[in-house]
């Protein structure tokens, strides 16, 4: 079976590392994903590296055993509160006027678009992806390639890391005997489990709830228009749990699996549940609990508004905002997005084909890094060893300039 081609996709997260693998064919088939606990990521930051190794490590070996392959290297999601985006703008004019717009010319004008961004030397670029082309004054053009032209302008979404917590994640990742073949925003990974190509069009929100980071993304005309993360997510909501009712941060996170609402309003006043003290056990009012949740919700919803505004996102998007991440499953959630960003909100399922173990939203971003894998694959032509590679993608993204790897 030398010809099956497999492609991993590895979440390194702040709860949990993440394996899921899938086999190319003319459609990807997922065939295992599985996770391991990993206590070494504060925020989308690697702070413990040899748990983090071994968490990938135990989570690859697993989906290895399940999937009866061998797994040598990887697409790995990063992300971060200092995970940042700009977008830029560039123009090239063609050498002779009125000739065909050619892969050299699209090259030209990313890698202008590029240039035009200074990155400071302690970051990283990992994506330089095209928004639209504009040729001569026709704006918004997917494709430009073989259409004849004067002019050629691009506008591209930016996306830069820490360079310390790029290296580090890939050590991770290289530790545990994988070679990384790709690094890739968490959020547009995800966006490709969750997300419709008619939400993308239309605009939509993406919010992937996670452990400690909330990594949002925002879609308009059909492509990226911001992406970035806010330091508020389910960890958070556990250690308020855990203040207000003076238990262990485990035990509050029991209480929160077991009993969390994001919404007070929609527990009944007299509900009482039996949750664990320093006593044993005692009893507590659960809209307590639900009011104790729904401020760091809130709060949370609002600091990623917040983001998308300072970003100069537009108001609310038309086709509403989709959740996903661990995060998403306390009831009542979507209901709090939709108050605070003012449009409806929907749980983002995960297209997980017929692998059920992979429908949890934990696993967005795991199964979202094998669907790009794919996609990546299916239009490659660039060569691996230029400096800029444009990659047309049809659908979502048409281009993409990608930094080498450790360049
Ligand atoms: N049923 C549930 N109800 C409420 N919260 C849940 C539920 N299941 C998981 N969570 C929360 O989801 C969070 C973990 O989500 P996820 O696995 O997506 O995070 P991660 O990818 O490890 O972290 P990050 O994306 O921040 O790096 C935890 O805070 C956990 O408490
Ligand atoms: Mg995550």
């Amino acid at each position: 079976m030398a010809d099956r081609e497999i492609l991993l996709g590895i979440d390194v997260g702040t709860t949990k590392v993440a394996a899921v693998a899938g086999e190319r064919g003319e459609e990807v088939r997922l065939l295992a994903a599985a996770s391991a606990p990993c206590r070494g990521l504060r925020r989308g930051v690697v702070v413990d590296l040899e748990e983090t190794t071994e968490a990938v490590r135990r989570a690859v070996s697993e989906v290895q055993r399940s999937a009866r392959v061998e797994l040598g290297s990887a697409w790995v999601g990063l992300t971060g509160q200092h995970m940042t985006c700009v977008n830029s703008h560039a123009e090239v004019r063609l050498p002779r006027a009125n000739r065909e717009v050619t892969w050299s010319d699209v090259e030209r004008v990313m890698a202008a678009a590029v240039s035009a961004v200074s990155i400071p030397p302690d970051r990283r670029m990992i994506h330089a992806i095209s928004r639209g082309f504009m040729v001569d004054d026709e704006p918004r053009v997917r494709n430009p390639v073989g259409l004849t032209a004067s002019r050629l302008a691009v506008d591209t979404h930016i996306v830069t890391i820490p360079r310390n917590t790029v290296e580090n994640v890939a050590k991770a990742v290289e530790q545990a005997g994988l070679s990384v073949a790709e690094l890739v925003a968490e959020p547009l990974a995800a966006a490709d489990a969750v997300l419709t190509q008619e939400e993308e069009d239309l605009g939509v929100l993406l919010v992937d709830i996670g452990g400690g980071t909330t990594d949002i993304a925002l879609f308009s005309e059909g492509s990226i228009a911001f992406s970035g993360a806010v330091p508020v997510a389910g960890n958070l909501i556990t250690h308020d749990l855990a203040v207000a009712l003076g238990v262990t941060h485990p035990q509050a996170e029991e209480i929160k699996l077991a009993h969390g609402c994001a919404r007070a309003a929609a527990v009944p006043e007299e509900e009482f549940v039996s949750v664990p003290s320093a006593e044993g056990e005692d009893t507590v009012n659960r809209r307590f609990l639900a009011e104790v949740i729904e401020a760091r919700v809130e709060e949370m919803f609002r600091l990623a508004a917040q983001k998308l505004r300072a970003g100069g996102g537009p108001g609310p998007p038309p086709g509403g905002v989709v959740l996903t991440g661990g995060g998403s499953l306390l009831p009542e959630i979507a209901k709090v997005a939709e108050e605070v960003f003012s449009c409806r909100a929907r749980l983002g399922r995960v297209a997980a084909g017929a692998l059920d173990a992979a429908r949890n939203p934990a696993f967005a971003t795991g199964v979202g890094l094998v669907y790009y894998a794919h996609r990546e694959a299916e239009t490659r032509r660039a060569d691996r060893g230029r400096q800029i590679r444009v990659l047309p993608i049809l659908g979502r993204v048409v281009a993409w300039v990608k930094e080498l790897f450790r360049s």
